[in-house]
């Protein structure tokens, strides 16, 4: 039997119990692969990779290693998330990597959106091989490939970062305790194991970050804008319901006349966007209702430095992708 195969008999994980009899039967199958020797994990704060780790804290305690690099483009309050949850909650031995400025020096005025993300690629392995050199006796290197993942790596859809997207000299045995697992499973099984729900229910977020959302050369201070900015959105789009699919905010890198305190006040436009999808291939704009529009706008200018208009993108896809970049 392919163990890269879903069996047809697998039954989908709907329920508390079902999550529960999964987490069991995994834990057995870690402790079983894994037995006295070392794994690690990177660590990224998101659902797959947040439930691996719970799953493998469970099953073998400190014998995991979790690295979680912060890139500089993570969302408002994302490292410290990780850092409550796993290191002062669940015990993790949990490596927090601060590689901002690494990040952001080799970024710095760089604005193809492809050579940006090969820089952040990049620069993630190197960082994470780094920490793993410092370690020893590493056997093992956990991983929250799903089963979508696998199932597009083998018809050639993309190469995902899942599978086989580790450098050649990371020469570890994998353990992927998710990998038959659809996404809503994974949700429930992170329920299960008692994360919180804005780990669980996250939304997608680009593996590079908000350096996808800082359109063109990222620089600290617009970058320190998107997050801000994003905060806002998140918390007040956050009380719609439903609450849409995703929504986020992009800053451009382009400035405008305003006015502040009787002068003129050049500024960047933060872009709110919020759309319903299935798969994200297409997506449709969502109504925003006006009063959270303009409570947005009113918190945006007053809270966040350095901007002085605020844009609802309501585009749909196609023609407009979903990101900005
Ligand atoms: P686009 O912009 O192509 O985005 O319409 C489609 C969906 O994919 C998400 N996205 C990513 N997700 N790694 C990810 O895991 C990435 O590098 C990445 N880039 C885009 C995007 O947020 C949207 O939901």
């Amino acid at each position: 039997m392919d163990p890269n195969v879903r069996p047809e008999t697998m039954e989908r994980i709907t329920t508390p119990e079902l999550a529960q009899a999964f987490i069991d039967e995994q834990v057995a199958a870690v402790k079983e692969q894994v037995r006295d020797k070392k794994v690690l994990l990177a660590l990224s704060g998101g659902v797959d990779s947040s439930v691996v780790a719970a799953i493998l804290i469970k099953a073998i305690g400190d014998q995991l290693t979790c690295v979680h690099v912060n890139h500089g483009l993570l969302r408002k309050d994302e490292p410290e998330q990780v850092i409550r949850v796993f290191k002062d909650e669940l015990g993790a031995n949990l490596i927090y990597v601060d590689a901002v400025d690494r990040f952001l020096d080799k970024l710095a005025g760089v604005d193809d959106p492809e050579t940006k993300r090969k820089i952040i690629g990049k620069e993630f392995i190197d960082v994470f091989a780094e920490e793993a050199s410092k370690l020893e006796g590493i056997e093992f290197l956990g991983q929250g490939t799903i089963y979508p993942d696998i199932l597009e790596s083998k018809d050639g859809i993309k190469a995902h970062h899942n599978v086989g997207g580790m450098p050649e000299e990371f020469d570890f045995e994998l353990v992927e305790p998710v990998k038959l697992l659809y996404k809503d499973e994974v949700r429930v099984v992170g329920k299960a194991l008692g994360l919180p729900d804005s780990m669980v229910y996250r939304q997608p977020f680009p593996g590079p970050g908000l350096g996808v959302r800082c359109v063109g050369a990222i620089t600290r201070d617009r970058l320190e804008a998107v997050r801000e900015a994003d905060a806002i959105v998140r918390e007040e789009i956050g009380k719609m319901d439903p609450a849409p699919w995703q929504y986020f905010v992009a800053i451009p890198d382009v400035k405008s006349t305003g006015i502040k305190d009787g002068k003129r006040y050049m500024g960047w436009a933060a872009v709110i966007r919020a759309i319903h999808t299935v798969d994200a291939v297409t997506a449709k704009s969502v109504e925003i209702p006006w009063d959270t529009l303009c409570v947005i706008r009113d918190r945006i200018i007053a809270e966040v430095p350095g901007i002085n208009r605020v844009l609802w993108d309501f585009s749909d896809k196609p023609i407009a992708t979903i990101e900005w970049e």
